[in-house]
């Protein structure tokens, strides 16, 4: 078997995280599959070399693939551009050209960073949940949109929060499959209260609930969510929201787990197909400096593997890995402990693949002796 993936480093600490989980990747599969890594262009150096934040042939590459991981996309120069014409809008745009409608951001914290969240241990200890955030509608993509004038020559900009039905039953379905296989709890995030567009996604929330009625459903405003995700974060399991709210809580809820350098996400359209990446962002302030936390690119890995590609035994070698270079105390400068090791972003790989190796021994000796 071969695994076609695509590559797209994209920009500022992307780059450097993103070649740390391709090594990673690369110990994991050897001997067990080969891989067909294709290469391509997104974000800021796509626009330097040819214009555009997302190139046609990167689109085609994609098709071409099985899975894509991506490092993450956005410039400095953006603050000078229109949203439409950044570096991020090349990501934005993916997402919607392949169909990537379902982003699931789990946020676990491991035990070993339990000090390195900005919340009291007994808050944080435990957290292990699932952020489901719709990824092709909202007021990322609503019609109209725009800066314009009036009629005495004041500007005023426009957004459109828009959700379809349908778009808001596949998602409502992707959150109620994911709460069955874990425990069962789903939460649906909205501002029914406020918005229309947000009493429509409630009503259809409640009805697709029909459908699976082993599923406990409750519902919270994106206020009063924010405040029990850092209140009481425990209590959820599945959280499922529209793109802008899950946007903003996912970033919330990283500090859950000691640091937004922790969080991997996939970006799934129907079938098996995915885009991998981490949450973080690109931070310019940081990139080319070796300081980056690669551990959310490496646990993109491992979603892909088990999502596009069924290879429970490597995705959860790949945690293991991790779990135990956290317990022998290395981290990062993000997640900077009393008594532990910092570590640079590609220093922090090589210790990763280490335990990779060490892990795939133990697990090869026992087999080798029957
Ligand atoms: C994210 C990012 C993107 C988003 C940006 C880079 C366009 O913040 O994936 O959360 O807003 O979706
Ligand atoms: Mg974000």
């Amino acid at each position: 078997m071969t695994l076609k993936i695509l590559v797209l480093p994209g920009d500022g600490i992307g780059k450097e995280v993103t070649a740390e989980a391709v090594k990673v990747l690369k110990t994991v599969v050897e001997g067990v599959v080969d891989l067909d890594l294709r290469h391509g262009m997104i974000g800021g150096d796509a626009i330097d070399t040819v214009g555009d934040a997302l190139p046609q042939e990167t689109v085609d590459l994609a098709r071409e693939c099985d899975a894509i991981l991506l490092g993450g996309t956005g410039v400095k120069e953006d603050e000078k551009r229109a949203p439409s014409e950044g570096a991020g809008h090349g990501l934005l745009r993916l997402r919607k050209a392949l169909e990537l409608y379902a982003n699931l951001r789990p946020v676990k914290l491991y035990p070993e960073l339990v000090g390195a969240s900005t919340l009291r241990p007994e808050v944080v200890e435990g957290v292990d949940m699932v952020i489901l955030r719709e990824l092709n509608g909202d007021l990322y993509f609503g019609e109209p949109r725009g800066i314009f004038k009036d009629e005495t020559g004041a500007r005023y900009g426009i957004n459109t929060m828009r959700y379809s039905e349908s778009e808001i039953e596949r998602i409502a379905r992707a959150g109620f499959e994911l709460a069955r296989k874990r425990r069962g709890k789903l939460c649906s995030v909205d501002k029914a209260n406020v918005l229309e567009t947000m009493t429509l996604w409630r009503q259809v929330v409640i009805e697709v609930s029909a459908d699976y009625p082993d599923v406990e459903l409750s519902h919270l405003f994106i206020d009063a969510a924010s405040m029990a995700l850092i209140r009481d974060p425990k209590q959820f399991d599945v959280i499922v929201t529209g793109n802008v709210f899950g946007d903003i809580i996912s970033d919330a809820a990283a500090m859950l787990a000691g640091s937004i350098g922790m969080l991997p996400s996939a970006s799934l359209a129907d079938g098996d197909f995915g885009l991998y990446e981490p949450v973080h962002g690109t931070a310019p302030d940081i990139a080319g400096q070796n300081l980056a936390n690669p551990l959310a690119a490496i646990l993109s890995v491992a979603m892909m593997l088990r999502h596009s590609f069924k290879m429970e035994a490597q995705a959860s070698r790949i945690e293991a890995a991790i779990q135990s270079v956290l317990a022998q105390g290395y981290r990062t400068a993000d997640m900077q402990q009393d008594g532990c090791t910092v570590l640079g972003t590609r220093e922090m790989g090589d210790v990763v693949v280490d335990a990779v190796r060490h892990l795939s021994q133990d697990i090869k000796t026992p087999a080798e002796t029957v």
